[in-house]
């Protein structure tokens, strides 16, 4: 199994929409018994609860399963289990960065750095900026470019 891990800040907006879309992408290719795809928060606020409404809003405008997604924190034990660690922002990455212990194949990347000339870097808060469209529009894309990287890493 690939293991893929999403990683935001409080794992209730954008993590949990990313492993929603990401999981419904991995479905369509015929590979839910290799891509394994979970997400998690690297604050404690929210854990054990569900996505925020405004993600959950979105996913089902989209027809987007969400079941089973509850908010978690990362764990350092996280770093030897998954092979792509995929943060949303900067902050997440240097934040993922200090935990040591990653598997040595494995790789930590910022999401929308698989779309050559995006137009984000990060994939902005919407917690803070209340805008699910645009985070969705974005974590679309980057979830359509990583699923094609991991493709191609790992001759799938
Ligand atoms: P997320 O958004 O990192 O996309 O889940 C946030 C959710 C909650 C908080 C911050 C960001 N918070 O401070 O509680």
């Amino acid at each position: 199994m690939i293991n893929v891990l999403f990683v935001c800040l409080g794992n209730i907006c954008r993590s949990p929409m990313a492993e929603a879309i990401f999981k419904e992408k991995v479905k369509g290719a015929s590979l839910e018994n290799t891509i394994a795809v979970d997400s998690a928060g690297t604050g404690d606020w929210h854990i054990g609860n569900s996505p925020h409404e405004g993600t959950l809003a979105i996913l089902k405008k989209h027809r987007i399963d969400h079941e089973g997604i509850t908010a978690r924190q990362v764990q350092k034990q996280d770093m030897e289990e998954y092979h792509y660690i995929i943060g949303m922002d900067a902050e997440n990455i240097g934040n993922l960065s200090r935990m040591k212990g990653l598997r040595p194949s494995g790789e930590i990347a910022r999401l929308l750095d698989f779309i050559e000339d995006g137009k984000e870097d990060d994939v902005p808060d919407p917690y803070f900026t209340g805008n699910f469209d645009y985070v969705y529009e974005l974590v679309n894309e980057g979830c359509e470019h990583l699923l094609m990287h991991i493709r191609e890493k790992e001759g799938l």
